[in-house]
């Protein structure tokens, strides 16, 4: 799915913010729903996928492979999988669009399908983007890769291979790196495990066991191993609401002089809570209410009050559990007292773009000082921020990251390519007019 991003949203400011957001599934949880449930016998049934674009991408892949993917909708999804042996072999190139997690999963599984012959490709972002370090432990695991830049870029050609268990030491705390590297275990000759350097999302690993695999997990070593020879069967699965979606009205919540907002059926699965903790160590006003666990992950609602945020210090091993919230992290700094410093982030460089200096060029043109730096920025919070007009460069979070920062400022800001929020978040705008109907015209 590549589509094309090119309308803008005037997003005027509005201080107060009031009401009850339900808002769309998990995209890493979607993604995994619809890979395994290809990949496993009989059934799987989804209620609550994210329709954003980037699942969108993984449904079409998967159909092109044999999977039978009813028409996606957030009520209720089927697949009916082909099992571990019987993916076919695509007539055209899989095109994974704008999605990282599609293309970096999907290699994992087709270097190990023997025998067969995939071309991947994605759109201009994806294709700029490092696919080196999941090429790099495929192929020491025997997989044949081929691609731009000595196989770092797509587009990619893959020739599937048996392949080979392997013990992978990941130099990045990647749920990507991790996801893909055991879903090749998955038909590898032994045992694959994979050492990560600072916890990322578990998701992965939570849902293989769910479908059967024959998966362990030491936490204190931070290590997964998958045994292949396990087949995975069908299951029913209840996607939770996105937290990186859920952020975002979080942060506007936090940041307005008067808002009282309750984010509903909120994923917390304690990989992601990062913004939670960070937003509560700079003083909002947060609440987790009716906590339950559903189909194997935790949620709440979350209910969020103004307060006056402080700035503080975001880096370590916090970095993996909110990598897709930095920048609405930094919109919550540009409006805290004090100074606010993002370290550890080098990551958000080779994101769906290079989100530091995104963030760092746009929230410059709204009059936010700020000081970018290799791995991270400083954010001297506090000042007034004044309407613009500013770029997306087709990434949705920074959209998204903007249209709130919005809301605050002083005069209108116009988000231009802010249409590409539905990548992820289809329903962005509705519910920002639902909250703040002032706010978009
Ligand atoms: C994801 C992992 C993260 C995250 C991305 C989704 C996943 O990427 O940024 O949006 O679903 O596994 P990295 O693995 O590159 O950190």
């Amino acid at each position: 799915m590549t589509a094309e991003h090119n309308s803008s949203l005037t997003v005027s400011p509005c201080p107060i913010l009031r009401g009850a957001i339900a808002i769309p599934g998990d995209k890493s949880i979607s993604h995994r729903s619809l890979m395994l449930g290809a990949l496993a016998e009989g059934e799987t049934s989804i209620r609550g996928l994210l329709l954003g674009e980037d699942p969108r991408s993984t449904a079409a892949c998967f159909r092109a492979m044999g999977a039978e993917i009813s028409k996606l909708n957030s009520e209720l999804v089927t697949v009916r999988g082909v099992g571990l042996s019987g993916l076919k072999e695509p007539v055209d190139v899989l095109d994974a669009g704008n999605s990282g997690t599609t293309l970096r999963l999907m290699l994992g599984i087709l270097a190990a399908q023997a025998g067969r012959f995939f071309a991947v490709t994605g759109d201009g972002s994806l294709r700029s983007r490092p696919m080196g370090r999941v090429v790099t432990p495929l192929q020491k695991m025997g997989a044949q890769i081929w691609g731009r830049v000595g196989g770092d870029r797509a587009p990619l050609a893959v020739q599937g291979q048996r392949l080979q268990g392997i013990h992978y030491q990941s130099p990045v705390a990647s749920a990507q790196v991790k996801s893909c590297v055991l879903l090749a275990g998955l038909w590898a000759e032994g045992e694959t495990t994979v050492t990560e350097p600072a916890p990322s999302r578990d998701h992965s690993e939570r849902m293989l066991t769910a479908f059967g695999a024959d998966l362990s997990v030491d936490r204190a070593a931070r290590t997964a191993t998958v045994r292949s020879g396990a087949q995975l069967y069908g299951q029913p699965v209840t996607v939770p609401g996105d937290i990186s979606s859920a952020a975002f009205w979080l942060v506007a919540g936090a940041i307005a002089p008067e808002a009282d907002l309750l984010v509903q059926n909120v994923g917390i699965n304690p990989t992601r809570t990062g913004i939670l903790d960070v937003l509560q160590q700079m003083g909002a006003n947060l609440k987790l209410e009716n906590e339950r666990e559903e189909a194997g992950e935790p949620i709440a609602d979350v209910r969020i009050q103004s307060s006056q945020l402080q700035g503080c210090e975001i880096g370590g091993d916090t970095i993996p559990t909110l990598i897709d919230e930095i920048p609405i992290l930094a919109v919550a700094a540009a409006f805290a007292q004090g100074k606010t410093t993002i370290r550890d982030a080098a990551e958000l460089r080779v994101k769906e773009s290079d989100r530091l200096a995104a963030m760092a060029t746009e929230l410059t043109k709204m009059g936010v000082l700020l000081e970018e730096h290799p791995d991270g920025m400083e954010i001297w919070g506090g000042q007034p921020l004044e309407g613009a007009v500013v770029e997306s460069y087709g990434d949705h979070r920074i959209a998204m990251s903007l249209a709130i920062a919005a809301l605050q400022a002083n005069s209108p800001t116009t988000i231009r390519g802010a249409d590409c929020a539905s990548i992820s978040y289809p329903t962005f705008v509705p519910t920002l007019q639902q909250i703040a109907p002032a706010s978009v015209a």
